[in-house]
C-alpha cells in the first residue's frame, strides 16, 4: 500500500479515482482510520472483507458525503433518526436504517439494514466529496484493522496492520492521530425509538440534551444483529487487567493523578475522559511494543458520558 504522508486537495482527488478504478484507500476519520472501498462495488467490498479476515456476515458501514446520499442506501428514516441526523451529523454517529432496495447483501451481512455515517474529519470529507463527483455514492469502511485487532487510530498503526497486504494502487491517507480514537456510536433506527448497539462519544445524554430523545443502551433491538460487537474484540497482544495492582515489569493505564508504582512502567496518563478514549488504542500499541509482562488498566471513576464507551472497550479488550 502506497502512503501519502501530505494528503492535499490533488492527492485526494487522486484517491477517489482510486476507489472508482477498484482500489482500497485506508483513510482518517474522527474517530479510527477505516479501509474504504466503492460501497457498489462488490469486488472492492469483497476485497475489504478478504484484506481483514474478516467473515462477510459481519456487515460494512457505508460512509456518504451529504443527506443527500442518505436515499439511496436507506428509506423509512423515523422522524426521531432525521432529527439524530440534523443534530449529530457530520459526527461520529452511525445510525442503521432499513436498507433502499438493490443495497447489497454483502454490505449488510444478510440483514435488512444498513449502517450510515457522514463523518467530520476533514480529510475523509474532502475524500468523499471528490468521490461523489466521480459519480461514487458511498465508502464502505470498517476499522482499518485485521480482524479482532484493535482499530488503528494512526496511519502508522494501519500500515503496519496491513504490512503484508495491499496490491499496487491501494493508498493510505496520513491524517494524523484521530480526533476522538474510539469508534462511532451505533444507534438502530429500524425500530419506533432508537437504542444505542455501541457506545461512543455520542452518548445517550448528549442526544437527550441535543434532541430530547431518549435512547437507552442495548434496548429496543430485536432482530438486530451486530456481528462486530462480540465480546472478545480490540485485543492487543498483551493480557490486561482490570483495576489490579500492577507488579514489576507491568505497564499501567491510569488517571494522571495515580502514582506509577516502582519498577512499573507507565504507558498512559490521561488527565480526562477524552483524553483516555484518544490514547487508549494508541496505549494497547505501545504496551505491545514495550513487551510488558502484562497491561493493568484503572477504568474512569464515572458509569456514564464517554466513560461507558471507554469501559466497554476495555473490557472487551481485557476478554479473551
Ligand atoms: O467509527 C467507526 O464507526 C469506524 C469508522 C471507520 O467509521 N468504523 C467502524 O467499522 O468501526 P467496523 O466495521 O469496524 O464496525 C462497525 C460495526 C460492526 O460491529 C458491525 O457488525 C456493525 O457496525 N454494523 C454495520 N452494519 C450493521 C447493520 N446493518 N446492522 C447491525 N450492525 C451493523
Ligand atoms: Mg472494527
Amino acid at each position: 500500500m502506497e502512503l501519502i504522508s501530505n494528503p492535499t486537495h490533488d492527492n485526494l482527488r487522486k484517491a477517489a479515482k482510486a476507489l472508482t478504478q477498484g482500489n482500497l484507500v485506508i483513510f482518517p476519520t474522527e474517530t479510527v482510520y477505516g479501509i474504504g472501498g466503492d460501497a457498489s462495488n462488490s469486488q472492492a467490498i469483497n476485497r475489504i472483507y478478504r484484506i481483514k479476515n474478516r467473515p462477510s456476515s459481519n456487515p460494512l458501514i457505508v460512509h456518504i458525503a451529504n443527506i443527500r446520499t442518505l436515499f439511496n442506501w436507506a428509506t423509512d428514516i423515523p422522524k426521531y433518526a432525521q432529527s439524530l441526523v440534523e443534530t449529530f451529523w457530520p459526527g461520529p454517529m452511525t445510525l442503521i436504517l432499513n436498507r433502499s432496495t438493490g443495497v447489497s447483501d454483502l454490505l449488510t451481512g444478510g440483514q435488512s439494514s444498513v449502517g450510515i455515517r457522514i463523518p467530520s474529519n476533514r480529510i475523509a470529507q474532502d475524500l468523499l466529496l471528490e468521490f461523489e463527483k466521480l459519480g461514487g455514492l458511498g465508502i464502505a469502511a470498517p476499522s482499518a484493522n485485521r480482524y479482532r485487532e484493535v482499530s488503528s487510530t494512526t496511519s502508522e498503526a494501519a500500515q503496519e496492520g496491513f504490512r503484508n497486504e495491499g496490491s499496487k494502487g491501494d493508498l493510505i491517507l496520513n491524517g494524523g492521530a484521530c480526533e476522538y480514537g474510539i469508534e462511532s456510536t451505533i444507534i438502530n433506527c429500524t425500530d419506533t425509538s432508537p437504542s444505542i448497539l455501541r457506545p461512543g462519544v455520542i452518548t445517550p445524554e448528549l442526544i437527550e440534551a441535543y434532541t430530547g430523545i431518549r435512547c437507552g443502551l442495548g434496548e429496543n433491538s430485536k432482530g438486530v444483529v451486530t456481528p462486530g460487537m462480540s465480546l472478545k474484540h480490540y485485543s492487543p497482544q498483551t493480557k490486561i487487567f482490570i483495576d489490579q495492582i500492577p507488579k514489576k515489569g507491568d505497564g499501567l493505564i491510569a488517571n494522571i493523578d495515580f502514582p506509577t508504582p516502582e519498577g512499573v512502567v507507565r504507558i498512559a496518563s490521561p488527565r480526562n475522559l477524552f483524553e483516555y478514549a484518544k490514547t487508549l488504542y494508541q496505549s494497547f500499541e505501545k504496551a505491545d511494543s514495550l513487551r510488558v509482562k502484562s497491561l493493568c488498566i484503572y477504568l474512569p471513576d464515572s458509569d456514564s458520558g464517554i466513560a461507558v464507551a471507554i469501559k466497554d472497550r476495555v473490557v472487551k479488550a481485557a476478554s479473551r
